[in-house]
């Protein structure tokens, strides 16, 4: 964590739960966790492409694989119903501000985290923490053993934030993605 947290709660309705964090003595900030579903795609196409925008350096992904004829309604609903995946947005002080998907993976016991994105001003007041935190709940629920990402060699912050959560980088296993180089960072899940 980045800073001191004051959980005031959380609560569980209908894939929805709510944390409240305090950053640094400033006022109480809200993140509001949502599941989405295919009936949500044009609000996690409008935070994709912000994404994609924002921070091309971070995705295999392109802006511009997504838009024209990329973008279509029925790719973007595919995108959204990968079997057994989820996908959550982060609203902080109810606006969305964030995204991240858990999907499966081919081996046993073991799921994914993708597309993680927080919006640049809503950046250092745990929103990412956040994101995480619902995908190891997601991968727990799923009796996941093992929760796997990959990150590009060069983006520092998010390689700290996968760190504070206590992935570790799975030496010999980069892989390389639209000729970036990535390296594999892994977490085990406990079953608790
Ligand atoms: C990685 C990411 C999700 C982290 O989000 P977050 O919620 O701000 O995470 P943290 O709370 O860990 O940030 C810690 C600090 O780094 C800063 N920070 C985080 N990402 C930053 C960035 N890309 N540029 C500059 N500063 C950044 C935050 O403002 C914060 O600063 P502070 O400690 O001075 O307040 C976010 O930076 C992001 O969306 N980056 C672009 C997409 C990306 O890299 N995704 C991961 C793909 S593997």
């Amino acid at each position: 964590m980045a800073f001191p947290t004051t959980s005031v709660g959380s609560r569980a309705m209908l894939g929805k739960s709510v944390v409240a964090a305090a950053p640094r003595g400033q006022d109480l900030r809200v993140i509001d966790m949502r599941v989405l579903t295919t009936d949500d795609w044009k609000l996690w196409r409008t935070l994709r492409l912000a994404a994609l925008a924002e921070a091309p350096y971070a995705f295999g992904s392109r802006l511009a694989d997504w838009q024209g004829a990329g973008g279509r309604e029925q790719r973007w609903q595919d995108r959204l119903a990968i079997p057994g995946s989820q996908n959550l947005l982060a609203s902080l002080d109810a606006r969305p501000v964030g995204m991240v998907s858990g999907v499966p993976t081919g081996e046993d016991g073991v799921v994914e985290l993708i597309s993680l994105w927080v919006e640049a001003s809503a950046r250092g007041v745990g929103v990412g923490d956040a994101l995480i935190r619902a995908v190891e709940r997601w991968a727990r629920s799923n009796r996941a053993t093992a929760l796997r990402l990959a990150v590009r060699y060069g983006n520092g912050h998010a390689v700290a934030l996968y760190r504070r959560h206590g992935f570790e980088v799975v030496a010999g296993a980069d892989v390389v993605e639209n000729g970036q180089r990535e390296m594999v960072m892994v977490k085990p899940i406990d079953p608790r």
